[in-house]
């Protein structure tokens, strides 16, 4: 897909290196999901891997086609970022807030928040934003698991008030996400285009005008 423009960290003369991190302090909210969805959605991409549970490392093992997976604690990035020389680096934080989390988000362009949609959820997700924005990175909220008939439009209008951008294109449940991340594909790797892929494409767009706004 395409890359947009301006902006961030060259690590060569010609070369720019967008990173931008998948982030919640909650566990089980779609964070791995999404980032490997994302991973390749954006194309010239690494994936790391900083949760010592390490499953999107197990899933770079069972594809046969980049994303690049790279296992690593969030203590070692600043040393190997600036020898990533993909457009996109895409990282994926643990599901509790481990040594070193927050600053690892302190050398993103972008931290992106994901958060399902209940109660206990929007509860959280203040925690979630107090602790993101202690790194002052732009963030960007993606609610994603909204349930397949709900009403998005609802769902947008709660989020509306929290003082950051959120994506207006909402990541539905969908079986299919689970099932192709457990044979290492996403819902990009199937030839025909589906609902899901059409979603993500939109949600991936609107990232990339947050990098361009940024
Ligand atoms: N949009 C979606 N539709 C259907 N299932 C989803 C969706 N997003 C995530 N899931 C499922 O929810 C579960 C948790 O997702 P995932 O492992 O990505 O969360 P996580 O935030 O990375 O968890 P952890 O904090 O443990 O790392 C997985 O079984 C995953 O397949
Ligand atoms: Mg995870």
């Amino acid at each position: 897909m395409a890359k947009s423009s301006s902006n961030k960290t060259q690590t060569n003369k010609d070369k720019t290196t967008y990173k931008i991190a998948v982030f919640s302090g909650k566990g089980g909210v779609g964070k791995s999901t999404v980032s490997a969805i994302l991973s390749v959605a954006a194309g010239n991409s690494v994936l790391i891997d900083c949760d010592p549970q390490a499953s999107l490392s197990h899933w770079g093992d069972l594809r046969d086609s980049d994303p690049e997976v790279i296992s690593l604690p969030p203590t070692r990035l600043k040393s190997k970022l600036p020898k990533l020389d993909h457009d996109y680096v895409i990282v994926d934080t643990p599901g509790a807030l481990v040594s070193g989390t927050i600053d690892a988000l302190k050398l993103m362009d972008l931290i992106i928040v994901v958060t399902p949609i209940d109660t206990f959820e929007l509860a959280a997700l203040n925690d979630t934003l107090n602790t993101a924005e202690v790194a002052r990175k732009p963030i960007a909220l993606i609610i994603n698991r909204l349930h397949p008939q709900a009403n998005a439009e609802n769902a947008l209008t709660m989020f509306s008030e929290l003082g950051v951008p959120v994506c207006p294109v909402v990541i539905r449940e969908r079986a299919i996400h689970r099932h192709l991340l457990t044979e290492g594909k996403t819902c990009f790797d199937k030839k025909s285009e589906s609902k899901a892929s059409q979603e993500l494409t939109e949600v991936w767009a609107w990232i990339q005008e947050q990098l361009a706004a940024n």
